[in-house]
């Protein structure tokens, strides 16, 4: 019989984390590493699975808080660490973790990174969010004219004490981003793992700071010279163009790799847009409904007319129904629905990377009116969420 118990006792983190780590096929976390991973057990419900005395699986939903199409904040659990041991995978350990979890969370909605494309919909989180691989020709990208503002290098003491503060200014830039805990910083800012020869530059525009960007460079055996992308953060459009030509400009790059958007505009800023190249589409943000009529009217729509949507949650039934959305915002009602969809659809088309008519024609999705509920659930940006955990 598996009994899911909530973690509270520093003794038992690390052999949650060792346990994590295993099922992904890593390491147990070193000496050195842990005092870096320790904080972030302090962030969050830490969930484990036993049979018996032993642990055989883990969970854990970090506080955060998540940006909404219309821009509104709202309270958001990030869940990671999910793994089961691997003699003791399926036999029902993940689904008993899910549930009490998603039965006893606090946040009106979660999101996960998924390990595979087939976990996650089962237990109500829907495919909402894709990124955009892009590898950049930086000898031949030339960005014409001047930078508007001024770029400066920061110490890296300086950019650790920094980053968190920035990062809250404009990190929340787009449906899909959310806010960052102290455990995931104590990681981040760890320099003891390969994080010595990373770079962080701030923009500074005419009312102060409003950008800024993390990067490394490498050097590989044919002495090509490769930069990553780390971490990178605007308020304006004049600090996204001085920030790309601060490092486009930079000797001795041969490329830069970077995760963008769908719908960033990067390749216009280049005499010749063919240096940007998509190199992969990956699904990044599972998003999970946990309180549908709260999440439906955090948001806000556009369009010109209403549908009534039905919802099914087999998991948190409190959540079935039906609501009206319409361009004023979102209530439950009785009347007759246009759409049926289960909750992991509902999450996949919340943020506006999917539509109605793209679940419809796949045969995911019943009803009519795909249409005007398309125009509701648009958005002016497609989701993105820069923060991995
Ligand atoms: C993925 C993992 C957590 C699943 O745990 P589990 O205890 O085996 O899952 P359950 O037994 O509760 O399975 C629930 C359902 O999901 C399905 N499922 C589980 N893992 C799956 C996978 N990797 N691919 C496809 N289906 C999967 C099961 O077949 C089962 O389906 P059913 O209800 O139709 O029978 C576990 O296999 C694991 O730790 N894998 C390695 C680490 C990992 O990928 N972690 C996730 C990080 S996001």
């Amino acid at each position: 019989m598996t009994e899911i118990r909530v973690l509270t006792d520093e003794s038992q983190y690390r052999a949650h984390n060792t346990l994590f780590r295993r099922a992904m096929h890593w390491g147990p976390p070193t000496d050195e590493q842990w005092p870096a991973v320790l904080p972030s057990y302090g962030d969050g419900r830490v969930l484990a699975a036993f049979e018996g005395d032993e642990m055989v699986g883990t969970t854990q939903s970090f506080d955060s808080t998540l940006v909404v199409p219309g821009g509104a904040v709202v309270p958001h659990a990030a869940v990671s660490r999910v793994g089961v041991r691997a003699d003791y995978t399926r036999r029902g350990v993940l689904s008993a973790l899910m549930r009490e979890q998603l039965s006893t969370l606090q946040q009106p909605v979660a999101t996960l990174r998924a390990s595979e494309g087939r976990i996650y919909g089962r237990f109500g989180y829907g495919l909402a969010g894709r990124v955009r691989f892009l590898r950049i020709d930086a000898r031949k990208a030339v960005i014409p004219g001047s930078p508007a503002g001024r770029v400066r290098m920061l110490d890296p003491d300086t950019a650790d004490k920094l980053l968190p503060e920035l990062h809250s200014e404009f990190g929340l830039n787009r449906p899909g981003q959310i806010s960052r805990w102290p455990g995931w910083w104590a990681r981040e800012l760890d320099r003891k793992g390969n994080g010595e020869n990373r770079v962080t530059v701030v923009h500074s525009g005419p009312d102060g700071d409003d950008g800024y960007v993390r990067y490394k460079v490498t050097e590989d055996k044919d002495f090509k010279h490769h930069m990553e992308v780390e971490d990178f953060a605007w308020a304006g459009a004049d600090a996204w163009r001085d920030l790309w030509i601060y490092l486009t400009r930079l000797d001795l790059v041969d490329t830069i790799e970077v995760d963008a958007a769908l719908d960033d505009p990067l390749n216009w800023l280049f005499e010749d847009p063919r240096v940007v190249c998509t190199k992969d589409v990956f699904d990044q943000i599972w998003l999970r409904l946990v309180d549908v009529p709260r999440m439906l009217a955090a948001r806000t729509y556009s369009g010109t007319e209403s549908v009534v949507i039905e919802v099914h949650d087999g998991l948190l039934p409190a959540n079935s129904g039906r609501y009206r959305i319409s361009p004023d915002g979102a209530e439950r009602v009785e009347a007759q629905a246009d759409i049926t969809v289960p909750v992991d659809l509902l999450g996949a088309v919340y943020l506006g990377d999917t539509r109605f008519s793209d679940l419809a024609a796949a045969k995911r999705i019943e009803g009519t009116r795909f249409a005007e509920a398309d125009a509701l659930f648009a958005g002016p940006v497609a989701p993105l969420c820069s923060t991995f955990f």
